[in-house]
């Protein structure tokens, strides 16, 4: 059987958004038949609270649930890190070696229950091999997969695009994280994804696509895992679309860094942090704008800003930071972004380009996103990512190809 691989462009194509495909759309979602949301390992495996040793408490703010409501009788989770539809298509691992209290193994982080689950012991072996270190490494390596049916049981092929920007947004995430708690994130050279997933028992479903470390490379030589561990399904059934499932496998791990804010009300904005679903512009002040124009924007990609409302600030587009076009541009926005009435009070929305479609820039701009929803929740605004766009529509502002929209603006009382 040839196995069908879909490039990033091919993607693109494959999943533009534009008003015939959204007036074609018929699909009825059945949210009984949503697939789980959180890997569970079995009861059977060695567990240690988050809460019980201290130098495990800084992974308690890496992913975390933040909102616990009943809706249709079933218990819907809000995390720390936003996700398209909320179905966050996502898990983290962690290989724990020589930290005080806790013994040294590969780890599943299991959010629902705020504990680290053990999945294989280690003693001179490790994840390093597959990351070209040949020494042990102390402290933390943290891994963190794609599991795309979670995203794809709603959005078809364009949870490409999101299980990306879900995953920038935790990688942000991690970014404050570490900063917060004055550690310090080591980069990876290198990530043989085959073997490394092979080894860590994931199956068709779940691809590790992005690993850190946090700690020290040590002296001590390290071996190859010397057992492949067991297979745990990461949701309750699947269904494989293969040309997403191929694309997700064939892409290379990413590896960099991008440099975020730092703020000392960290840990609250973290856990406040809350997609907004209306604004109200009369409360936001332009100094925050100009706040978030200065945020650092990674290399992969070029930010237009629109300013929609303000005080005394002029509306238009902002290039770079810097004011470019004058203009009243709220229509044509709220229709380049399917016409989602509540973004018409926004005050400002980025527009997130990059030169290229890849894989790579979408984690930038969920990077890039991160850090916006944390200033605005620093600063008391409102703010939500948004991934739903007339692809074409978006190109009248760049040549490149639009990847994300991020919608801010004043809060209510
Ligand atoms: C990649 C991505 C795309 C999103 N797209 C939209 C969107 O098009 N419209 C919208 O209203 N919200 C969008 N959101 C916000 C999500 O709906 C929101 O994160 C989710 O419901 C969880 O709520 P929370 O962020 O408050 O935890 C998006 C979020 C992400 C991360």
């Amino acid at each position: 059987m040839t196995v069908m691989f879909l490039d990033s462009l091919e993607v693109r194509e494959k999943t533009l958004l534009t008003p015939l495909k959204i007036a074609q759309r018929t699909t009825y979602l059945e949210w009984d038949s949503q697939p789980t949301l959180f890997k569970q390992y079995p009861h059977f495996c060695y567990r240690i609270s988050l809460h019980d040793v201290s130098a495990l408490s800084w992974l308690s703010h890496l992913r975390c649930i933040t909102t616990l409501r009943t809706v249709s009788q079933k218990p819907y989770y809000q995390l720390n890190v936003p996700s398209a539809g909320n179905l966050h298509p996502l898990e983290i691992y962690v290989q724990v070696r020589n930290v005080s209290g806790v013994l040294c193994g590969i780890y599943h982080l299991d959010t629902l229950s705020e504990q680290l689950v053990l999945i294989q012991e280690i003693e001179d072996d490790g994840v390093e091999s597959y990351m070209g270190i040949t020494k042990r490494f102390n402290g933390f390596m943290v891994m963190m997969s794609i599991v795309p049916f979670r995203s794809s049981w709603k959005y078809g092929l364009r949870a490409w695009r999101y299980c990306y920007l879900d995953l920038g947004h935790q990688i942000g995430v991690l970014n404050a994280t570490v900063r917060h708690f004055g550690l310090e994130l080591t980069k990876m050279s290198h990530c043989d994804t085959d073997r490394l997933n092979l080894n860590m028992g994931m199956g068709d479903d779940e691809y590790i696509t992005a690993v850190y470390g946090v700690g020290t490379v040590g002296n001590r030589p390290v071996k190859e895992l010397k057992n492949a561990f067991m297979n745990v399904a990461p949701t309750n059934y699947t269904m494989k679309d293969i040309a997403l499932a191929e694309s997700i496998k064939n892409n290379p791990a990413y590896l960099d860094n991008h440099d975020v804010s730092q703020w000392s009300d960290y840990l609250g904005i973290n856990r406040n942090r809350r997609s907004a679903r209306e604004f109200f512009a009369s409360n936001m002040n332009d100094r925050i704008m100009a706040e978030l124009l200065e945020l650092s924007v990674p290399k992969s990609l070029e930010v237009v800003a629109v300013v929609l409302q303000a005080h005394a600030m002029h509306l238009g587009m902002y290039r770079n930071g810097m004011f470019s076009m004058g203009g009243n541009y709220r229509d044509e926005v709220v229709q380049l972004l399917l016409g989602q009435r509540f973004i018409a009070g926004a005050n400002m929305v980025f527009l997130i380009y990059a030169q290229k479609f890849t894989a790579h820039s979408h984690i930038e701009a969920g990077i890039y996103t991160q850090d916006i929803y944390l200033t605005c929740e620093h600063f008391g605004v409102g703010c939500s990512g948004i991934g739903a766009f007339y692809d074409d529509e978006g190109s009248k502002w760049s040549n490149n190809p639009l990847l994300y929209a991020v919608a801010v603006g004043g809060k209510t009382g």
